[in-house]
């Protein structure tokens, strides 16, 4: 059947047709208006500024997306749409956008959750990939371990008690002077440097909890580079121009710090469950030291692991329409009433 869905939980507004059948997953057209140049100015995403941009490109993006997919709203079998977590306001416009689709036109309007979506795109990316498995949801907004019985059936096992991964790349990129977000900007920085040139508190919580905090790592890096300010030697960065020295060490160190943190619990879910799968999802699951260090634990673990496209990583449709589906099998539909939430 055919999907058409619609993301908005951000700064990327999103429409695309997405193909899906018992083993058949397939992209038709992922259509993204990315917001970044706008909120780039404010150094993070201002919540009114979002919604207004979803207001304005939401509807030609729809249409875009349905003629890329070379079909019309008569083909489409059901709407998604990212109903939760994200930005309030900015979900209330997808969301209402894709009510009155729906029910203007008589077709099912399936509600998504976002973290679900994201791992949704590893299953387009890898068409034998089936439940059960790990997933590990790295972004913006989330750092949470879940085992995944069924495509519907999620269990928390563990997750951040304060700030995300993301939010730790971007808050530090930020400071340095990489324009808003500095998560890809950090990983290539991270490259040109030394991992051990810096202590940094790991971000994995100590004992057998599969639950991390970030909050101590990013208040350490700030403390490091107020220190260095102070005694004269500020670490900052042309963001257009990467170079080796003390930005890049701390890059390297702060990435180090992170990617150790999050592929030790990776590895403790692993044992402590009965998953010989993992997959990876989320923005943050672009960084390339982050998909190196996975490769090195599942290969010694003997596990399969599971990598999105860098072109799915980061916020898009056809992930949320790959959801829908296996939400609308298991009979998820939305009414006229359906809200949007700002939590999971
Ligand atoms: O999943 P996403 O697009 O939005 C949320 O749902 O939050 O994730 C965006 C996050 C941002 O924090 C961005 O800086 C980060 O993903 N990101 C990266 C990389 N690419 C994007 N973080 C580290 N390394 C990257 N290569
Ligand atoms: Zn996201």
């Amino acid at each position: 059947m055919l999907i058409l869905a619609l993301e908005s939980s951000c700064d990327e507004t999103s429409a695309a047709v997405v193909e899906m059948d018992d083993g058949l997953r397939r992209i038709r057209s992922n259509l993204v208006a990315s917001q970044i140049a706008v909120h780039r100015l404010y150094g993070g995403v201002v919540p009114e500024i979002a919604s207004r941009a979803h207001i304005e490109a939401i509807t030609s993006l729809t249409r875009d997306a349905l003629t890329e997919a070379d079909c019309t709203l008569a083909d489409i079998g059901a709407v998604g749409v990212t109903a939760s977590p994200g930005l309030i306001g900015a979900l209330l416009v997808g969301v209402n956008f894709a009510k009155s689709l729906a029910y203007a036109n008589h077709i099912p309007l399936v509600p998504v959750n976002h973290v679900r979506a994201h791992v949704a795109a590893a299953l387009l990316a890898h068409p034998d990939l089936r439940p059960p498995f790990l997933a590990l949801v790295v972004s913006g907004g989330h750092t949470s371990i879940y085992g995944v019985e069924d495509y519907t059936d999620y269990r928390l096992l563990g997750g951040t008690r304060d700030d995300a991964a993301g939010e730790a790349f971007d808050k530090v990129g930020r400071v340095i002077g990489l324009p808003y977000p500095g998560g890809a900007a950090m990983d290539r920085l991270a490259s040109l440097g030394d991992p051990h040139a810096i202590k940094f508190p790991s971000p994995a919580l100590p004992g057998d909890t599969l639950d991390f905090s970030f909050s101590g790592l990013k208040t350490a890096a700030l403390n490091h580079l107020n220190a260095e300010a102070q005694r004269g030697t500020p670490i900052a960065v042309e963001p257009d121009c990467l170079t080796a020295g003390p930005a890049a060490d701390l890059a390297a160190s702060y990435t180090d710090t992170i990617v150790r943190g999050v592929v030790k619990k990776a590895g403790a879910a692993l044992s402590q469950t009965k998953y010989n799968a993992l997959v990876l999802a989320g923005g943050v699951a672009a960084n390339s030291h982050l998909r190196a260090g996975l490769e090195a634990l599942c290969a010694k673990r003997g596990a399969a692991l599971y990598l999105p496209p860098l072109s799915l990583c980061g916020d898009n449709a056809a992930m949320v329409g790959a959801q829908a589906y296996y939400e609308y099998c298991a009979g998820v539909r939305g009414t006229t009433a359906l809200n949007a939430s700002a939590c999971d």
